[in-house]
């Protein structure tokens, strides 16, 4: 299990004061990721699931969830198609027991696979850059960046159509003690479908809440939980080093979601943090840098509320 450094603990408050920078400061509500909606549901696994890992979730039939949709910038009124914070988030925690003791684990996901930026000094810079509004100097010199910033991020048709990344890599362990990296995707049951630039100008400001609502009326919205699998060799601790997408995606389960929270405004603000750290056995931190210094920019953040 890892341990934030005092280290992490200074540079994620420097992370989180730069959002407030860029964004704003939204008494209430998340730094980034500011705008969304709770969500309750099932997960259930495949038998591969646990043949990788001896994570409750995956040894279980079925198992509740919670699940925050969110718009990634850091104003709680954003529109759903602005062009300047075009990310969506999906949030996911898997409610393992109640009683003798409360247990849990999270899995934090965005709409693209690009991250601007693979270890601490590089997100506090680009981060700085972007509230200096000086992004264009930092691509120049930092690639990764570059990538982030020029990928594509069209705006679902639906939250129903949009497909998320861990980024991250994760370590998987299973019965016999085999380690296996890998990185998660959410991947709509409904499939992928984007809207083009026009189409996305005329959507009304809460686009993708309205329709949530309409759609959960007509029944849940499946999303399969995939593992992409490294090879030996493959970078695990790095985030912007992306694998090739020739590499094998396991079925890990499928996430079901099914109402809306009832007062899920309320609740999104009482509600621990999720926490990129995995707290189950069978499921490690990568070595990646950023998933300690996430988890302490989350709880920062969610301190604040
Ligand atoms: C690397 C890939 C990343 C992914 C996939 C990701 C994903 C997410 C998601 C889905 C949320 C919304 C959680 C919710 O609904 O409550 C979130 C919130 C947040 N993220 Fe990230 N994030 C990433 C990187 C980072 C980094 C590097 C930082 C800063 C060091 C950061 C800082 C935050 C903060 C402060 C929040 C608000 C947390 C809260 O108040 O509960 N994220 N992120």
């Amino acid at each position: 299990m890892s341990t934030p450094t005092k280290g992490n603990d200074e540079d994620a408050k420097k992370v989180v004061d730069l959002f407030r920078d860029i964004f704003g400061y939204h008494p209430g509500f998340r730094a980034v990721h500011a705008k969304g909606i709770l969500l309750r549901g099932t997960f259930n696994p495949t038998s591969e699931a646990s043949s990788l890992s001896t994570a409750p979730h995956f040894r279980r039939r079925s198992t509740s969830v919670i699940a925050r949709l969110s718009n990634s910038g850091g104003v709680p009124t954003q529109l759903d198609a602005d062009p300047a914070n075009n990310q969506n988030g999906l949030a996911l925690r898997f409610l393992l027991s109640s009683f003798p003791r409360r247990e849990k684990t999270d899995i934090a996901t965005v709409s693209t696979p690009f991250f601007p930026a693979g270890n601490v000094p590089d997100v506090i810079g680009f981060f700085r850059a972007l509230a200096a509004k000086k992004v264009e100097e930092f691509i120049r010199t930092h690639p990764a960046a570059a990538a982030f910033i020029n990928a594509p991020k069209p705006f679902p048709s639906s939250f129903a159509t949009q497909q998320f990344f861990s980024i991250n890599a994760f370590k998987l362990v299973g019965k016999d003690h085999k380690v296996t990296y890998i990185r998660y995707r959410i991947v709509p049951k409904d499939g992928v479908f984007h809207l083009d630039e026009k189409e996305a100008a005329s959507k009304p400001p809460n686009y993708l809440y309205d329709e949530l609502v309409k759609k959960l009326e007509t029944g849940p919205i499946e999303y399969e939980l995939l593992a992409q699998i490294a090879e030996t060799g493959d970078v695990t601790d790095d985030c912007t080093v992306h694998w090739p997408e020739t590499r094998k995606l396991v079925k890990l389960g499928v996430v079901t979601l099914e109402s809306i929270l009832p007062n899920s405004d309320e609740e999104q603000k009482d509600l621990e943090f999720f926490d990129p750290v995995p707290k189950v056995e069978g499921i490690e931190p990568s070595g990646d840098p950023l998933i300690d210094l996430r988890s302490v920019a989350y709880r920062f953040s969610g301190a604040d509320r």
